[in-house]
């Protein structure tokens, strides 16, 4: 489903077509075109070229791996997420990999990778709904994640799906208009000389 965002300045179309839908069609999504978000990701910006991304990646043939990524979901996500034929946790790992001190900024290009990916998926037909509701712990310890590292959010991927199919309480939501006041003025955060000044160009 398309959901453009009212924008008030000019926007590419992949950012205006851009949001988080829990509506997901089974339809597979080819290897190529998983490979294609990751490498997306791969060539997104970071300090020190450090990329401190990772990703866990599970397919819904993948049983195993994607029931365990599944089960990490809090029950809210879980009951819209299990469509979604990709899942994926974004972790980032937090000391630099040329002198292992901690990277300050290992959270921001992680983000930013997943940004990335987010665009690319769009570029192909493909949505992207990220996800804090996950319990961070039971993804520690089912995915044997190491100390220096962080899970940050699951991914779920998938062709957009038919919004009658999600649970009652979800539908409404789904089909909305996306509006301006969902998304603060420029003012509320693009500042000039002092914290809180908004820009006067704005
Ligand atoms: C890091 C991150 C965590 C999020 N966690 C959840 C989540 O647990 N469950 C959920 O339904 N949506 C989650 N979202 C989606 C946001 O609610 C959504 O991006 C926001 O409402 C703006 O809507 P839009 O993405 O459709 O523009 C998350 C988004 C991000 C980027």
């Amino acid at each position: 489903m398309e959901k453009p965002a009212p924008a008030d300045h000019q926007l590419d179309q992949l950012i205006a077509r851009r949001w988080s839908p829990r509506a997901f069609s089974g339809q597979h999504v080819e290897d190529e075109k998983i490979l294609s978000l990751l490498e997306a990701a791969r060539w997104s910006a970071s300090s020190f070229n450090d990329q401190p991304w990772n990703f866990m990646v599970a397919r819904q043939a993948d049983t195993l791996a994607y029931r365990n990524m599944l089960d990490c979901l809090v029950p809210g996500n879980r009951a819209w997420a299990h469509v979604a034929p990709v899942l994926m946790l974004a972790i980032a790992r937090k000391t630099f990999r040329h002198n292992d001190q901690p990277n300050s900024v290992a959270l921001y290009d992680t983000g930013a990778a997943a940004a990335t990916l987010t665009l690319q998926a769009l570029s192909m037909g493909l949505f992207v709904h990220q996800m804090a509701g996950f319990d961070a712990e039971k993804a520690i310890e089912t995915f044997k994640l190491p100390d220096h590292v962080q899970p940050m959010a699951m991914i779920a991927i998938g062709y957009p799906g038919d919004p009658s199919n999600l649970p009652e309480d979800l539908r409404a939501k789904e089909v909305e208009a996306r509006t301006k006041q969902s998304r603060l003025p420029l003012a509320d955060f693009v500042f000039k000389d002092e914290w809180g000044n908004p820009a006067p160009f704005l």
